[in-house]
Formats: C-alpha cells, sequence, structure tokens
C-alpha cells in the first residue's frame, strides 16, 4: 500500500491537479478544504473526478481538530491552503496572518505532539518572499535592491535601484540564497510559513521542501477571484471587451509556468528520498512582460477590450521575477518543460469553454484606491 497525503487547499487550482496525479501514481489522497466563496464562488464540492476517490475534510486549516483528524494516518503534508491576495492581504492584515501562518503553526503542533507519522512535508511558498530579488547594476554586478519609492513610481520611473549607487538595474534569475525581501504581507507569510516548515522538519528529521513557486497558470485556476492571478483577471475582461488596465508602463514581467510542471516538482517532492529539508525555486527561469501577456489574450479572443496602460501602481507589487531554477534541477531532478505560448494556448481554450464571471475586477481595484494602495 502505498503512503496517504493530505492536501490541504487541495480542492483549489494546484491542489486539484496534484490530488489526480497522486491518485493516479496509486497514493491514497485526503483533501482538507473550505471552499473559500472567493475562490469557489457558490460550488462546494471537489471536483467530479475526485469525488469518492480523495477523502474530503471540508473545513477551515485554522480547525485543529479537523487538522488533526485529516494528519492522523497520513505520511505526507502537502500545505498549500493559504489565502493568496497580495494586495488584498495589504489590508487584510490579520485574516492573512491568522490563515497562511496561524493555520501552518497549528500543522507543526500536531506533528510535534507525536501521534502522527508524517515522513515529509512540502509548503507552498512564492516568489514573492524575495520582493524585488537580484537584479544587475552595471557597476556593482549582481545586488538586491529595495522596495521601490512610491515618489519614484509617480514619475514614471519603475526600474528598481542599486542600494549602492542608485543607478537603475536591469533584471536577472534570482536564486534561493537571494535575501528574504518580500514587498507584501503575503509575501511575509509565505517567508513565515516555509521557515516554519524547514525548521520543524529539521526538529523531526523529516523531510520538508518549501516550493517557491512562480506565477502558476493553467485550466483549473480560479476566474472568479479579482484579488489574484492576473492571467484570468486579463481573459475574463477580453471575453467580455471590457477595459483591460495595465498597471505601471507594461514592462513589468512575471516568470509564467504552467501548472502540470508546478504539479510534477510538487510530485517529485513527495517522493524524494530521504534528504536535508530544502527551499526550491519552481519557474522556468524565462520572464514575460504584462504587456505581451495582454497582446496574446486580446489576439486570443479577437477581443474588442481597449487597453490602456496606466501608468498607476500597487503598494506591494515587485517589477519583475524569474527564477534561476539550478536547484530545482539539482535536488529534485526536474526543469519544467512548457513553454509560456503551449501553455497559454491550454488555458485560453480552457478559459472560452467556462461560463464567463461577473467581474468584481474594477471592484477590487477601488478597494485598494480607497486604502490608499494603489496610486494612480
Ligand atoms: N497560483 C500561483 O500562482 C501561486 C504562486 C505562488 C504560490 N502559490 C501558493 O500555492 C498554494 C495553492 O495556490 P492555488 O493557486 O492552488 O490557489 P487556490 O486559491 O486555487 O487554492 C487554494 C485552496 O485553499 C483553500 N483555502 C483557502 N483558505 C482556506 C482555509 N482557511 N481553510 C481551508 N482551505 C482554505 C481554498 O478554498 C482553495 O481551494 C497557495 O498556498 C498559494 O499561496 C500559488
Amino acid at each position: 500500500m502505498k503512503d496517504k497525503i493530505l492536501i490541504t487547499g487541495g480542492a483549489g487550482f494546484i491542489g486539484s491537479r496534484l490530488a489526480r496525479k497522486l491518485l493516479g501514481a496509486g497514493y491514497g489522497v485526503s483533501i482538507l478544504d473550505n471552499f473559500s466563496p472567493q475562490i469557489h464562488g457558490g460550488n462546494r464540492d471537489l471536483p467530479e473526478d475526485l469525488r469518492g476517490h480523495a477523502e474530503l475534510f471540508r473545513g477551515d486549516v485554522r480547525d485543529v481538530s479537523l487538522c488533526e483528524r485529516a494528519l492522523k494516518g497520513s505520511q505526507v503534508l502537502v500545505h498549500l491552503a493559504a489565502e493568496t491576495g497580495t494586495g488584498q492581504s495589504m489590508y487584510q492584515v490579520r485574516h492573512y496572518t491568522d490563515v497562511n501562518i496561524g493555520a501552518t503553526a497549528s500543522l507543526m503542533e500536531i506533528m510535534l505532539a507525536g501521534n502522527t507519522r508524517v515522513r515529509s512535508v512540502v509548503v507552498a511558498s512564492s516568489r514573492s518572499i524575495y520582493g524585488e530579488g537580484a537584479a544587475k547594476c552595471s557597476e556593482h554586478g549582481t545586488v538586491y535592491p529595495e522596495m521601490r519609492s512610491s515618489a519614484a513610481m509617480q514619475k514614471g520611473d519603475f526600474e528598481p535601484k542599486c542600494p549602492i549607487c542608485g543607478a537603475a538595474t536591469s533584471m536577472v534569475s534570482t536564486p534561493e540564497n537571494a535575501p528574504f525581501h518580500p514587498s507584501s504581507l503575503y509575501g511575509l507569510t509565505k517567508q513565515v510559513q516555509e521557515q516554519m516548515v524547514l525548521m520543524y522538519a529539521t526538529t523531526l528529521g523529516i523531510n520538508g521542501f518549501g516550493l517557491r513557486y512562480q506565477n502558476v497558470f493553467g485550466p483549473g485556476q480560479s476566474l472568479k477571484n479579482p484579488y489574484t492571478g492576473i492571467l484570468a483577471i486579463f481573459s475574463n475582461q477580453a471575453r467580455a471587451d471590457k477595459p483591460i488596465y495595465v498597471f505601471e508602463d507594461g514592462l513589468e514581467s512575471r516568470d509564467f509556468v504552467y501548472v502540470d510542471d508546478v504539479v510534477e516538482a510538487t510530485f517529485r517532492a513527495v517522493e524524494a528520498p530521504p534528504q536535508k529539508p530544502a527551499a526550491l525555486n519552481v519557474g522556468t527561469g524565462v520572464a514575460t512582460t504584462v504587456s505581451e501577456l495582454v497582446e496574446q489574450v486580446i489576439a486570443f479572443f479577437s477581443s474588442k477590450s481597449e487597453v490602456t496602460v496606466t501608468g498607476a501602481f500597487r503598494e506591494g507589487d515587485i517589477r519583475h521575477s524569474c527564477a534561476d531554477t539550478t536547484q530545482l534541477e539539482r535536488v529534485l531532478h526536474y526543469k519544467p518543460t512548457w513553454t509560456f505560448e503551449a501553455g497559454m494556448r491550454e488555458f485560453l481554450g480552457w478559459a472560452e469553454s467556462q461560463a464567463l464571471e461577473a467581474s468584481n475586477y474594477e471592484r477590487s481595484l477601488d478597494e485598494l484606491r480607497s486604502k490608499g494602495l494603489m496610486h494612480g
């Protein structure tokens, strides 16, 4: 009998695909999820193909006795349940802290109590722990810029600056030994989750992985959540021919990694033989600008959406993000295989087949504006 894997947040985008992969490989799977309405709308059940195959613990990851029951009999914990909106985290401070840090703390206490047989914990960390990450200064080489200043961005100056001489930098990929430097509360909670899991994995003498996912995309991602998922937001707007607002000058970039690559990396972490706890980037090492992304979305849907590059910016946003994948290849022997274009075809084709959601996008921007977290 193969191990039993508990996936918290297993009804979500990455978790449900991981559950399928694990079930297909013969593992037992249980899922703990509260079907958060912000993500699932009115849908309160697992995808049909998982029903009856994965054991479901319906409820909140902050519920300690539910977590105790769910962890009993599991050999691996994949902890994905989290609040995930970068902008929203900046004003829902207490809630994000409770869900992302508090619940992780309870899970660690349950394992420390010694009533479980968990041999490995994998936690979803994030690129956001790096803040601006690594950059290149023509004078000082690789540097780690501070958070960008509002004053500079108000003047349309968006590139991160060298912390030594103040000159504009250019983007390079960020390795795992870059300093922690989150610029949002979400990023801070991901940092603490990751460090907590790696610390207690070491204490318990079990495997521990903090997988620093870049921007994950693909079929099944929430089209309902206006607080997260730039691709989902833009494709909803494009399908409805509604305006698309691009922040900054559109040249901000992200490392978009296709969900199957993320699932494969996570699966390999589950299967990894006993080893030292590790934090690993999970991305492609290729950066795509937001303007390039919008172009592809508009072209796919032949959309009449008006695209405005607004110069506006949000507190907590970073300029560029791109993963150095050397450690992922070394430790989990995996290099993502999906190109951005191939992944986009899958995602946009799927999005087109979904019911068009009523858009809360404008409302989510108004919320940020009213709290002084969006400028312009
Ligand atoms: N998708 C990305 O681009 C990305 C990037 C970096 C990190 N991550 C991390 O990966 C993990 C999974 O992300 P995803 O994209 O699948 O998100 P998702 O929103 O699709 O899934 C999260 C799941 O967690 C559940 N959940 C939320 N709060 C909960 C609570 N209090 N109790 C129980 N369940 C709860 C939700 O109902 C949902 O099913 C998250 O921890 C996220 O921070 C995602």
